[in-house]
């Protein structure tokens, strides 16, 4: 019998999509990113961050929710980071000084939003170390470091291998941050080296599920996506893909705080998604899941496996065992396939989403 073929099949590997197919190679751009880590250069950003006034994470969408991630973990070693939303640098500019450090996070590196504070930093003096995966772009050439991620050229308009390698990359400068002050990262070092595996686990464990939610999710208008701790950044990046591909409204919001406002929406059958990748957050969590389930919400989980979290929602998914460390990027997997198995469902073009370009250059 023969099969179908078309060249367009042949340059997205046989996936119908890139976006499927971008979010199915991350074992392997993870894999490249860990592999091609530059451990002396990660120490030596450690010991700038170490002894930095003010350390800035800047990024746009995806990219400063990978930021997020990093910023999150800073305080544990009493860092205190100052997230900036890259088209809001304004006003955080009386600020930039010579004895402070910026880690500008940017997967393409032309994201002019991105260039333009970078810029505004290094003209008062702060020093800047980019995180990009496009090697001599411009926020590459205009700072004072670069860091690569290895992900490969993304085509799909939404991040989803950039972003995990961008975590990934930023766990690792974690990692450096803490050696630097003397913490045995041993056992952290095997997680990130297990994290390609980790993530081919639960790309293998998660995708059907995602499927099955996607068409339940289908006719929603609006969803949450809560979290507390470190696992916020991840439901910010899941309500990210969701509305950028499928076009269903979707708001991220540090679960505590969603009792003060957002809860007011919530009726019978409205979607909230709980993100519990932050192991030290789950308990408060669950207290929002009662909450919310009282309402009438549709209680949706992305749970550890093999955990009794998964009998307090409506619809758990869940990720393989894999660590703290590699949790932001494993848990935002079933986000990301959920997203994109939406907006087939609702028969969009993942690839393209209206309004959206890849790279942003105007401001
Ligand atoms: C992510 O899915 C979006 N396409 C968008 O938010 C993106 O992350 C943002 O525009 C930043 O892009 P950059 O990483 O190339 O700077």
């Amino acid at each position: 019998e023969e099969i179908p073929w078309s060249a367009e099949m042949a340059t997205k590997g046989g996936y119908p999509h890139f976006m499927l197919k971008e979010i199915y190679e991350q074992p392997e751009s993870l894999a490249s990113t860990v592999a091609g880590l530059e451990w002396a250069q990660l120490s030596a950003v450690a010991d700038m961050l170490l002894s930095a006034r003010n350390i800035y994470v800047l990024g746009a969408g995806s990219s400063y929710h990978a930021g997020l991630t990093f910023a999150a973990r800073l305080p544990r070693l009493r860092l205190t980071p100052v997230p900036i939303i890259a088209s809001e640098y304004y006003t955080y500019e009386r600020l930039f000084d010579r004895d402070d450090v910026a880690i500008a996070i940017s997967q393409s590196g032309e994201t002019i939003d991105t260039i333009r504070a970078a810029r505004a930093m290094r003209e008062r003096g702060v020093k800047v170390v980019a995180v990009t995966n496009v090697v001599g772009s411009t926020l590459a050439r205009e700072s004072d470091v670069v860091i690569y991620t290895r992900a490969g050229p993304e085509i799909g308009v939404a991040a989803t291998k950039t972003f995990t390698t961008q975590v990934a990359t930023l766990s690792a400068l974690y990692l450096a941050v803490l050696k630097a002050v003397g913490v045995d990262t041993s056992e952290l070092e095997r997680e990130l080296k297990a994290l390609p595996e980790a993530v081919r686990k639960t790309i293998e464990n998660t995708a059907g599920t995602a499927k099955d939610l996607a068409k339940r999710m289908k006719e929603k208008r609006s969803a949450y996506y809560l979290g507390r701790g470190l696992s916020l950044p991840v439901a910010m990046e899941g309500a990210l893909k969701l509305k950028e591909v499928a076009y269903i409204h979707a708001e991220a919001y540090p679960a505590g705080e969603s009792k003060h406002g957002p809860i007011a929406l919530v009726e019978e059958g409205f979607p909230v998604v709980f993100v519990f990748s932050d192991p030290d957050t789950r308990e408060k969590t669950l207290s929002n899941v009662a909450e919310m389930k009282a309402r009438g919400a549709y209680a949706i989980g992305v749970v550890p496996a093999k955990s009794d979290l998964a009998k307090k929602l409506d619809f758990p998914v869940e990720v393989p065992e894999s660590g703290e460390l590699a949790a932001p990027v494993t848990y935002v997997v079933p986000l990301q396939l959920l997203a994109y198995f939406a907006a087939v469902e609702r028969g969009y073009d993942p690839d393209k989403p209206r309004n959206l370009a890849k790279t942003v250059t105007v401001e």
